[in-house]
């Protein structure tokens, strides 16, 4: 449906935005907090398909209730019960989606299947949730830290440190986004679930031209200790359940709980991508304590992916 001849952008992963461009799209999200209607470029209405092969509450409704404020009209498909989950090629899908819908958003298992429906789609393609990532959620985060700690321009210098399972695709999302942001992001984890060595060093080298850094540890004190921001994760991502009992013993030390919190600095903001699981990766004192920026962040969905919709589809 794009009648441009410039480039597609798509957004597959964090690093996706360059540090300007992430900027400038934060900034928008914090336009849309204040006025959820600034900006319309959906009116049309033009459909926007939400692909699900996973489950979602928050990705689902903030997506489409964001399409439809945009002015234009989501399509959400269960993949399962689509012809996708028949095995239908991917290429052949994004060919069929892109002549009738303006963008395509897709939660799904391995990141090569969201890019080769970026390879072959006309319309930007976007990473709703993949193993390796997590990018529209890492958006929220930031949007969340902005709002919450004197704009988008605060944001470089932050320290975050995120504790759990290192190899998720939030920990890996943090770090590239993270990194982008200009933020000090520190990864505490067991030295099992440590993050892809080649996401560190991407995160590495782009920490170099923001003036951030990364630091990957098994010590979840010393990854704490003076943080501004402090988030978590489940234990078990989608996909992972048959390996649940084994996981639990290893992130104990990881727990975001009261001690932490003591290390932490002392008005560090606490974010979590939810669902939550209280009592596991973080307790309920903490998540639903005065430091929790949770709630805050779960809206942030909403301004940070229509902020994300907009600049895509402007310069597409
Ligand atoms: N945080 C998040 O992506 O939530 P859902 O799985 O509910 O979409
Ligand atoms: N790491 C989690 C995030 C859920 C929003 C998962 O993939 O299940």
């Amino acid at each position: 449906m794009t009648a441009s001849t410039a480039p597609v952008r798509h957004f597959l992963r964090d690093d996706d935005l360059s540090p300007a461009e992430q900027r400038e799209v934060l900034e928008l999200g914090l336009g849309f907090r204040e006025d959820r209607f600034i900006r319309t470029p959906l009116r049309g209405p033009q459909a926007v398909a939400l692909i699900f092969d996973k489950p979602s509450t928050r990705t689902r409704v903030s997506f489409s209730a964001g399409v439809a404020e945009l002015g234009g009209y989501p399509l959400t498909i269960d993949g399962a019960t689509s012809q996708l989950g028949r095995g239908e090629p991917i290429a052949d899908t994004a060919r069929v989606l892109d002549r009738q819908t303006s963008a395509i958003v897709w939660r799904t298992f391995g990141q090569e299947r969201i890019e080769e429906m970026a390879r072959v789609a006309s319309v930007p393609v976007v990473n709703a949730l993949t193993d390796e990532f997590h990018p529209c959620q890492i958006l929220a985060d930031l949007l969340t830290v902005a709002q919450l700690r004197g704009g988008v321009g605060a944001l470089a210098g932050t320290s975050l440190v995120y504790l759990g399972d290192g190899a998720n695709n939030m920990a890996h999302s943090y770090l590239l986004g993270g990194a982008t942001a200009g933020m000090h992001v520190r990864i505490g984890a067991p030295a099992q679930y440590l993050p892809d060595p080649a996401i560190v060093a991407d995160a590495e080298r782009i920490a170099r031209e923001t003036g951030g850094s990364v630091l990957v540890t098994s010590d979840a004190l010393e990854a704490a200790r003076g943080a501004d921001v402090v988030a978590t994760d489940t234990w078990v991502s989608m996909g992972d359940e048959a390996s649940a009992a084994e996981r639990e013993l290893p992130f104990v030390p990881y727990q975001v709980n009261a001690e932490v919190m003591a290390v932490a600095a002392p008005d560090a903001l606490v974010l979590h991508c939810l669902p939550a699981y209280r009592g596991k990766e973080i307790t309920a004192e903490v998540i639903d304590g005065p430091q929790s920026a949770v709630w805050d962040e779960a809206e942030n969905r909403l301004h940070a992916q229509k902020a994300l919709l907009t600049w895509l589809l402007e310069r597409s």
